[in-house]
């Protein structure tokens, strides 16, 4: 079977994260963190969680000419990822997040976004023949124009939430969202021209088509450590287990297990788990 490609159109970020007895409320200073480094920005994430899925990765980025962008860039170019169209600029920073968790694996995430904010539409390659993946974490122009210059599957993933113009929304062959981010897009989930999935948090996901439910999965029991990223591992999971065919159940099943095996690791990169590993919890033989 040849491995399907993708290209990820999306953010490259160093994540710094302080794991906490608790995460701070505005105006409050919590002391007692930990200090941790990792890899991260969600279209990374995405683009590591597809190639250890098993799928060529095309990642089209922007980073800074730093030492940030070597350490955001090492398990992308250690799993394989092509790396050709990550531009890094001699005038920006590479994109940080300063990421809070409390003891829960809750977080808190607050991105300076550096060079991701300065992806340009007009540099994107004229034609995007494979499988398109974004998300929202680079201008939406970006995008939008990279929607329009699509040519196979589209998948977008809408975080952080913004509003899309609608013709996105209707070329989409998926869109990924939470809770939060499908009340906020209203009526127009139902406007969706493909499929649409609802993560749940711990309750799981639901897959919707034309405004109907056509699936809907619990995850599987884990010890939860960590959710940063689990949202991009489902995302990568989905998108990978549609392409191959999977109805919606099994589709859903294997981005659940994808994302619950995430979220029982530190970090974001160094959580997402291989196509092994995700056969193995959702078989029963996890240990
Ligand atoms: O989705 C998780 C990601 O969001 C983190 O890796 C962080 O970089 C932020 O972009």
């Amino acid at each position: 079977m040849t491995r399907p490609v993708v290209r990820v159109v999306g953010s490259v970020n160093l994540d710094i994260v302080a794991r906490a007895p608790a995460l701070p409320r505005p105006g409050e200073t919590v002391i007692g963190a930990s200090l941790e480094r990792h890899p991260g920005g969600k279209g990374a994430n995405q683009a590591l969680a597809l190639a250890r899925l098993g799928t060529d990765v095309r990642l089209w980025a922007r980073t800074g000419d730093d030492a940030f962008a070597d350490e955001a860039l090492a398990l992308l170019k250690a799993e394989g990822v092509d790396l050709s169209e990550v531009v890094r600029l001699a005038d920006a920073h590479t994109g940080v997040a300063l990421i809070g968790v409390d003891p829960d694996g809750e977080n808190q995430i607050l991105v300076a976004s550096g060079a991701n904010a300065r992806m340009r539409p007009e540099d994107l390659p004229t034609e995007i023949p494979e499988a398109l993946l974004c998300q929202l974490e680079c201008p939406l122009e970006v995008v939008a124009e990279a929607v329009r210059r699509a040519r196979g599957l589209v998948a977008l993933n809408l975080a952080p939430f913004a509003l899309l113009p609608s013709e996105c929304l209707q070329r989409a062959d998926l869109l990924v969202l939470n809770e939060i981010e499908a009340e906020a897009l209203g009526d127009q989930v139902a406007q969706a021209g493909g499929a649409v999935a609802i993560t749940l948090g711990a309750e799981g996901a639901c897959m919707l088509r034309g405004g109907r439910q056509t699936a809907r999965v619990r995850p599987p029991a884990v010890r939860v450590v960590d959710t940063t990223g689990a949202g991009d591992v489902f995302t990568a999971a989905l998108l990978v287990s549609l392409q191959e065919g999977l109805d919606d159940p099994g589709a859903l099943r294997f981005a659940c297990a994808a994302a619950a095996l995430s979220a029982t690791r530190p970090g974001a990169q160094p959580a997402c788990p291989t196509r092994r590993e995700v056969e193995a919890l959702l078989s029963g033989d996890a240990t």
